[in-house]
């Protein structure tokens, strides 16, 4: 393979990203290679998708066992491996709760939407400046079938993030849910305080609004939590998982509490690939290794490691989020940080803020890795 290869995806792929100027072609715990063998350690982490790190020996040998008993059967019968990564996925997220598999972050958060309609009767919803849930538009507004459709036209209003009258201001009763994401990385790793979040939950709860967390990003032991709701102490009524919940294989998953949902009737919801043998088999690999491998006390650790290096550098004056999901605000454009990272075969990510450098890496992260960092970032600056 050589360089070719990229002008062919420029032709045949419609535009939608901008693009690293590489070709990934392998991957290895936390590096990912070129066409020409060039190694960069990813601290972007395809996107938060690679917690595991790439290619881990036990999620391939996870996907072969299962590809070779079942590679795909649909929700019309029972599965053990759908079985069990719901159980893994309650119990890893704690408390009474019911799963609801499809196939991508977006996904996930439209079925907790549509739930809380159904279950509310209501169908207006709050959301927040500079949260980011998905690109999935109007595929519900396009369905022909009426049963379907009449449960998805919403009303969104959007609340400022961390002011909490305003978030007062707007529930009045009308509103079926409110949906959070709590550290909001796309906009540049923003956050709220514990405070802001617990009253928020009263409000709620006074207004009878139901709570949606979007774990998307936060989940899974990235914040150095199983799941950062639990360190901010609130229990949402939904919570959405995507990303890395299958190691890098497509998912996505809406967790409600049982007693919200357990009346609901067949064909609410649906999904042909949701649930499948491979995506659950490998949910459930991805759960045992965070817990075995004690990557969640792992992400707070290297984390803290990262941020002490980070503290004493010239031109990074804050730092923001938790664990292993960073945001640097840098004097230096963001863009050209990111380029001058990968002259020195780093991978960071940017944000919708110009200022803001994120690192999203795997939670495999080594001390090694750290110090290639530092040295790469003394010699940036
Ligand atoms: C917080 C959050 N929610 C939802 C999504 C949408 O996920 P997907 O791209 O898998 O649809 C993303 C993706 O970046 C995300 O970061």
């Amino acid at each position: 393979m050589d360089h070719s290869t990229m002008p062919i995806e420029d032709h045949y792929l419609i535009p939608s990203y901008s693009k690293l100027p590489f070709s990934v072609e392998k991957g290895q715990g936390c590096y990912v290679f070129d066409e020409q063998g060039n190694r960069f350690l990813d601290l972007y982490g395809g996107h938060a998708v690679a917690l595991l790190g790439h290619s881990h020996p036990a999620l391939i040998q996870a996907m072969v066992d299962q590809a070779s008993k079942l590679f795909f059967y649909s929700n019309v019968a029972y599965n053990s491996a759908r079985a069990m990564a719901a159980k893994s996925l309650v119990d890893w997220v704690g408390g009474d709760r019911q799963v609801f598999f499809s196939n991508s972050g977006a996904e996930a958060n439209e079925n907790a939407l549509k739930l809380a309609q159904i279950v509310t009767g209501k169908d207006h919803f709050v959301s927040f400046s500079g949260s980011f849930h998905g690109r999935t538009q109007g595929a519900l507004a396009m369905t022909g079938i009426r049963k379907y459709r009449d449960s998805s036209s919403s009303k969104v209003q959007f609340a400022k993030f961390g002011d909490i009258e305003d978030l007062e201001r707007r529930l009045d009763g009308s509103v079926a849910a409110v949906m959070f994401e709590a550290i909001q990385s796309l906009s540049g790793v923003v956050t709220a305080s514990k405070e802001y979040f617990q009253a928020a939950v009263k409000l709620c709860k006074n207004t009878d609004t139901l709570i949606i967390f979007d774990e998307i990003q936060t989940g899974l032991g990235r914040c150095g939590h199983e799941m950062y709701f639990h360190d901010i102490d609130i229990n949402p009524d939904f919570v959405t998982l995507a990303k890395g919940a299958a190691g890098g294989y497509p998912v996505g998953i809406t967790l409600a509490k049982r007693d919200l949902v357990k009346d609901l009737k067949p064909g609410h919801l649906g999904s042909t690939f949701g649930g499948g043998p491979l995506a659950c088999a490998l949910i459930t690999k991805t759960l045992s290794i965070l817990k075995n491998d004690h990557l969640v006390g792992r992400a707070r650790e290297q984390g803290d490691k990262i941020l002490s290096i980070l503290k004493n550098t010239r031109h990074i004056h804050e730092v923001r989020g938790q664990g292993l999901l960073l945001g640097l605000k840098t004097d230096v454009p963001a863009s050209d940080l990111i380029q001058r990272f990968l002259k020195k075969g780093i991978i960071v990510g940017g944000s919708l803020d110009p200022h803001i450098v994120r690192l999203l890496p795997p939670l495999t992260l080594s001390d090694k890795d750290i110090s290639l960092f530092e040295h790469a970032l003394r010699e940036i600056f």
